[in-house]
């Protein structure tokens, strides 16, 4: 059986925070905190998956649901578990739970420069609603701001 016929998405817990830092540390320029991720334990509006294979954390994303609008704060494949599929998953799940949450669109930011999770977006159905100049602190990024206006009539 491949490692991957394990994979499953479980809510984010406390446990599995030292596992999920190692990952965002090596993956994002301005990384989350522990506290950040602790405060994804307690946030009321919050979805927050993360992905296991064989036990171990793979993956993990989450959105906040805004009224009607879910907004995805970060979705991060690990490295070596890249462009399997995996990506899409998460997303595909995150976005099926915030709907249950009564999320009717959803929107999300992310770098000009990332072509991959562009692309993943817009198989999705995310199109482009605006653009936010110079967003991103660290190096004065861009940021592409996207949208998936029916959520309700969205099918994985
Ligand atoms: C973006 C990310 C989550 C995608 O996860 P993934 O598991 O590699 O993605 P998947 O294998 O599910 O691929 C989904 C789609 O992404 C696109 N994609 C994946 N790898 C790609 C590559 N190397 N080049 C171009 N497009 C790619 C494709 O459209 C793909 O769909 P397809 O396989 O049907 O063609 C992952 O690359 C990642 O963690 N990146 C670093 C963190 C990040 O940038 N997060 C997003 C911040 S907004």
């Amino acid at each position: 059986m491949s490692a991957l016929a394990t994979l499953r998405f479980v809510p984010l817990s406390e446990g599995l925070i030292d596992e999920i830092l190692v990952i965002e540390n090596a993956t994002h320029s301005a990384p989350w905190s522990r506290r950040s991720f602790q405060n994804e334990l307690e946030h009321k509006y919050g979805v927050f998956l993360v992905a296991l294979v064989e036990g171990k954390v793979i993956g993990y994303g989450g959105t906040w649901v805004l009224v009607d609008e879910a907004h995805v704060t970060n979705v991060v494949v690990s490295p070596d578990f890249r462009g399997q599929g995996i990506g899409r998953k998460l997303m595909n799940e995150m976005l099926v739970k915030a709907r249950e949450k009564g999320a009717v669109c959803a929107t999300l930011e992310l770098r000009k420069s990332n072509e991959v999770a562009l692309k993943l977006y817009e198989s999705m159905g995310f199109v482009q609603a605006t653009v936010r100049k110079a967003y991103y602190p660290d190096n004065q990024e861009d940021a592409l701001v996207m949208m998936l206006d029916d959520l309700i009539g969205w099918t994985p």
